[in-house]
């Protein structure tokens, strides 16, 4: 019998809940063994919940859960640093395999984690805290595991892809979108980590140690957000014949990973550019493969609770059929991190100039003499003295 501890009724939480009751049966016929919810570490017991449930199952104590001889399996949906880690870790050292969806931990202290793991000999499975519904994880690690995949692109922030989505097709302001993205539940707690890119870093940072075998630190990660785009941006983009997303990017080269999160001008042409509302996709090109794109939904009650309870599935399982844990190992690896002053690529600039004559060519002047080439301008119409160069 698969006996799990949950940690958090939040979002997610509650949607894992749902699944596994209301799909009970093919659950269990999937693992080999009856599965069962045993306590719910909550906040406040009495709280209102739309979700109908026993009031038996919860408690307020981790230690009923992370102590609790009964339960086999620990799945963290809690979120954030603290107490998250603590409570993993905690698990661990008891000898539970656990789930969790939580980014945060993962990306910051995923070594950690799976080293404790293997030498508790338990699992560690993280697949609901990437891109929510698309599987990922495992198709890096195992279906593509022949495939030398050398770069990823990445859409991994439903929410700032809702807004921008929402600002372009919509002319939406950004205030509004946001708004709509946090009632859908697509939004993190505190939205900050959305919006400055913080959430699609830990994102990208988690596929990057898997993919290229090397632990990825955050803090190397150059990172920006949307805060800075306007409905101008957006406009300009379009007429150049481009959609703007919040792009999460990691390549192989002969110097080492170059690894960003930033605001991007994708072509309309390119499969990217159709990923719109909370959609979420990763684009891969491997050696051996060419070129793949998984799509679905980035965030989300229900996308990210599937993954979570695919993760179950797979780990009820081993431990059902007391299969031996294949530990997964660390990152061996030590791959050097580009920064991004050493990086040449293509940028977009706005400029707003006085119109008088020879301003252009000032312009040019200045970017000539530092190097900077010009692929395409655009001269907009006048606005007062003022004129608009893209
Ligand atoms: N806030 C996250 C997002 C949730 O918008 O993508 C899923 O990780």
């Amino acid at each position: 019998m698969i006996k799990i501890g949950l940690l958090g009724l939040g979002t997610v939480g509650s949607g894992v809940y749902k699944i596994i009751n209301e799909n009970n049966i093919s659950i269990e016929k999937k693992i080999g063994t009856k599965i069962k919810i045993e306590k719910i570490l909550v906040k406040d017991i009495n709280k209102y919940r739309e979700l109908k449930l026993d009031k038996q199952l919860l408690t307020t104590d981790p230690n009923d859960i992370i102590k609790n001889p009964e339960i086999n399996l620990i799945v963290e949906l809690i979120g954030g640093e603290d107490p998250a880690y603590k409570y993993v870790i905690e698990a661990i050292q008891n000898n539970k395999s656990v789930i969790t969806a939580n980014k945060l931990l993962i990306a910051k202290y995923g070594d950690e984690l799976l080293s404790k793991a293997r030498g508790n000999d338990v699992q560690i499975s993280f697949e609901g805290s990437v891109a929510g519904g698309i599987p990922i994880i495992r198709p890096l690690k195992e279906s593509l595991a022949a495939g030398n995949i050398n770069n990823i692109y990445g859409i991994l922030n439903g929410t700032t892809n809702y807004i921008l989505s929402k600002m372009t097709k919509d002319n939406q302001k950004f205030e509004e979108a946001l708004k709509e993205a946090q009632e859908l539940g697509y939004a993190e707690e505190d939205s900050h980590s959305d919006i400055s890119g913080q959430d699609a870093a830990y994102k990208i940072a988690i596929l990057s140690s898997i993919n290229f075998e090397s632990y990825v630190s955050i803090d190397s990660i150059y990172t920006e957000g949307i805060n800075n785009i306007t409905l101008k941006d957006i406009k300009a983009a379009d007429e150049l014949g481009y959609i703007i997303k919040l792009l999460a990017i990691s390549k192989r080269s002969k110097k080492g990973i170059d690894i960003r999160v930033h605001p991007a001008f994708i072509s309309k042409n390119h499969p990217l550019a159709l990923v719109n509302g909370v959609y979420n996709a990763v684009y891969l090109h491997g050696e051996i493969v060419g070129d793949i794109m998984s799509y679905g939904k980035g965030a989300g009650q229900m996308p990210t609770a599937s993954a979570v309870v695919a993760d179950i599935i797979q780990t009820g399982k081993d431990i059902s059929y007391k299969r031996k844990t294949v530990h997964e190992k660390s990152s061996s690896l030590n791959h050097n991190i580009i920064n991004i002053e050493e990086i040449k690529n293509l940028f977009y600039l706005r400029i707003l100039v006085n119109d008088k004559p020879g301003v252009m060519s000032e312009v040019t002047n200045i970017l000539g003499n530092n190097q900077v080439s010009l692929a395409s301008v655009l001269q907009k119409h006048r606005l007062s003295s003022v004129v608009p160069l893209d």
